[in-house]
């Protein structure tokens, strides 16, 4: 399958169209960025990790039977997936306070939560991405009917489900992270874009160490050694 026309880039990934109508590709990219587009970097290798990552992770949750956009990871860089129409809902899911939860409410950073927190932001870079609530939600037209809220919520902890115990396995505690969805052409709601380190929070179990982008949000250094353990770790080496 060859790339056509490049339909959008975004920060992390270029998203090219296809022959087939129902499919597109997208390229991940090693640029960084953090805080809304104001750090910037880039990372030889960090796309091809983020591809493979994904390209595993989406595997596991299709077989697990969550719906997704995936098809098949073409090369290193490329993934070919299903043509959606995007959902501008960012469904955040939070096992552990740490980040913007934990700024906000004033929650104690790795304190455990008591249930799993599902909450959505608005994804929009202009606005900053606030939140939102379920009014918010409808009002700006994001979904029509509260059932598809509901959904996105079910969704987002079935996946939760699925991928908390099987990080725990690999000796990652998945601290939280950020899942997009989208409508098929049958209009079904199904998992977009990526599951990596760069939306993900992974704590090493035994050392707490962080293992994800907070690597160059932070300036801690060492983000590639990360995410190639944390590939490394998912592939069994
Ligand atoms: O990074 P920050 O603390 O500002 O955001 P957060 O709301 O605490 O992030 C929660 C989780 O969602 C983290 O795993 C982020 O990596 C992820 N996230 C994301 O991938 N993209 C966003 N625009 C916002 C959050």
């Amino acid at each position: 399958m060859q790339k056509r026309e490049l339909l959008y880039e975004g920060k992390a990934k270029k998203l090219y169209l296809t022959d087939d109508e129902n499919l597109v590709i997208s390229e991940f990219k090693d640029d960084l960025t953090a805080f809304n587009g104001e750090k910037k970097s880039s990372e030889a290798g960090k796309g091809a990790l983020n591809n493979k990552i994904s390209t595993e992770l989406f595997k596991l949750l299709e077989a697990s039977g969550i719906k997704t956009h995936f098809v098949k990871m073409l090369d290193d860089n490329h993934m070919l997936h299903k043509k959606v129409d995007v959902i501008l809902i960012e469904v955040i899911v939070r096992n552990v306070a740490t980040g913007s939860l934990s700024r906000n409410l004033g929650i104690k950073e790795g304190t455990i939560l008591p249930f799993t927190l599902v909450e959505f932001d608005y994804k929009n870079d202009a606005l900053g991405d606030p939140k939102l609530n379920d009014q918010h939600a409808l009002i700006l037209g994001l979904v029509k009917y509260q059932d598809e809220l509901d959904k996105l919520r079910r969704m987002a902890r079935e996946i939760n489900d699925i991928l908390h115990p099987y990080f725990a396995t690999k000796g990652l505690n998945l601290i939280d992270f950020k899942l997009e969805f989208g409508k098929d052409r049958d209009g079904n709601i199904i998992l977009v874009d990526e599951i990596s380190p760069d939306n993900c929070r992974f704590w090493d179990s035994v050392s707490g160490e962080k293992m994800d982008k907070d690597r160059f949000r932070q300036g801690l250094g060492g983000l590639k050694v990360a995410y190639e353990e944390v590939l490394n770790r998912i592939l069994g080496k």
